[in-house]
């Protein structure tokens, strides 16, 4: 199961959520409970929060695009209106709505110039799109392994990564907890090379009070159905530098409607239509109004969460660094040992804590295994532009273990939408877990 069935299916009828009526449940006692995947009853008696949430303001923003006719962004204010808040929102100079968060990539790396022969230092813990919107433009995708405990790319990796072809550095705020943004910005000014932030899943997360997005030359945002702020599909880019972003706007509008200020001579001169319409941005506005309340509701049950967690052998959430003043928990990430659970297997545990009443995924599996990736190497323009030697050594370059491990034993995830609810909630996630592992010699057996 993707990133996206999981909040699709860990998304059930939340009618309470929606009417902000508290869920209503009823703890009981795990230390008499049986496991429910034994015949127990389950730990969790509430109901998960239904996602998108849907109110009167979106059937309202959504009418006036509708009667207005005027349904493309081209003279029209929604898409315009809806960057105005979203500017505001993140701290930002300037934000451009586009199609997806893939085009929010692609056109960045389109206003960069960035083409065949170029490098892109990107993390392997990720979804594909940060991978494709470099192949998309021929330019070669480097891989640099994770921390394990964070689930971020590795920074202390990044600097053995860089070589005179490296044209970009997009780490990605994964889960929508920040990357160690010291040390990879550093690192990316040391070398002058421009830092594009894949924030496609960290609206309004902070690194020392400052929104993810704005520590580079721009953040990509995505609005896809399952995010945090979404309108279906959609996507944004936020920046504080005007010439990249009349860039930007250019790029994803065929190449026009903003003078062309070239960052790197030429790069303004080629484009397409990746704009947002009007009825994704009405959708987004209204969105936009819970998007506060929901990413603090995130943040406090994610903490109360990761207290309680942290107290269990054998589970470890997800490290945050220092710098992180909030992380928009897109996902609650966190990892197993199953020493801990009587060698009881990652898809045991997880089985074990659905029949809990818990919906949780094993995540993504690891993308530098991957046949779409690795036939790379045989692309027959790759090998053209960049030589059998060259597409041999990359191919030997796809080992990250850290990656590895974590897609393969360790990572488990909850999702966004499991964060909205109660105190109550929390704690029975707990206790699902505290009793799986009571339990964990006979459910290993099963
Ligand atoms: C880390 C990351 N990057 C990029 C994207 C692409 O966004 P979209 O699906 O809106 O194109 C996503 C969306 O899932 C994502 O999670």
């Amino acid at each position: 199961m993707n990133r996206r069935d999981f909040i699709r299916t860990t998304s059930v009828a939340g009618v309470g959520l929606a009417m902000g009526l508290p869920n209503i449940t009823c703890a009981g006692n795990s230390q008499t409970q049986k496991a429910a995947i034994l015949g127990g009853p389950k730990a969790f008696t509430g109901d998960w929060s239904k996602w998108p949430l849907i109110g009167e303001v979106e059937q309202d923003e959504l009418m006036k695009v509708l009667n207005s006719g005027g349904w493309c962004r081209l003279g029209n204010k929604t898409a315009p209106k809806f960057e105005d808040e979203f500017q505001k929102c993140t701290g930002a100079k300037k934000a451009l709505a586009v199609s997806s968060g893939t085009s929010a990539l692609y056109t960045m790396l389109g206003a960069l110039g960035i083409g065949p022969g170029d490098e892109v230092i990107i993390p392997p813990y990720t979804f594909i799109a940060t991978y494709n919107v470099i192949v998309l433009n021929y330019a070669l995708p480097v891989f640099v392994d994770i921390d394990i405990e964070s689930f971020q790319i590795d920074a202390d990796k990044i600097e053995s990564a860089i070589s005179s072809n490296t044209k970009v550095i997009m780490p990605v705020h994964i889960g929508g907890s920040p990357y160690n943004v010291d040390k990879v910005h550093k690192i990316a000014e040391k070398h002058h090379v421009p830092v594009i932030e894949d924030a496609c899943q960290a609206h309004l997360a902070e690194w020392k009070g400052k929104c993810v997005g704005n520590w580079g030359l721009g953040g990509a945002f995505s609005f896809q159905e399952s995010k945090n702020l979404c309108s279906g599909e959609g996507g944004a880019v936020i920046t504080n530098d005007d010439t990249f972003y009349q860039n930007c706007y250019s790029f994803h509008h065929q190449g026009q409607g903003a003078d062309v200020a070239s960052l790197v001579p030429g790069s303004g001169i080629r484009g397409s239509n990746l704009r947002i319409t009007e009825f994704q941005a009405a959708i987004l506005l209204a969105q936009m109004t819970r998007l506060s309340e929901q990413t603090e509701k995130r943040w406090e049950n994610a903490q109360y969460l990761t207290k309680m967690l942290k107290q269990i052998p054998g589970i470890k959430p997800a490290k945050l660094y220092n710098g992180v003043t909030k992380s928009a928990y897109h996902l609650y990430m966190f990892r197993y040992d199953k020493k801990a659970f009587s060698g009881m297997s990652r898809a045991q545990f997880i089985d074990a804590l659905i029949a809990e009443g818990v919906p949780c995924s094993s995540g993504y599996t690891s993308m530098t295994r991957e046949k779409y990736i690795m036939d790379l190497a045989q692309n027959k323009y790759y090998l053209s532009i960049y030589g059998e030697k060259r597409m041999k050594e990359w191919l030997e370059s796809l080992s990250c273990p850290q990656n590895d491990q974590l897609c393969n034993e360790e990572a488990l995830w909850f999702s966004q939408t499991m964060l909205l609810g109660t105190k109550t909630d929390m704690e029975q996630i707990a206790e699902a877990i505290r009793k799986i592992a009571r339990y964990s010699a006979e459910i290993s057996k099963i």
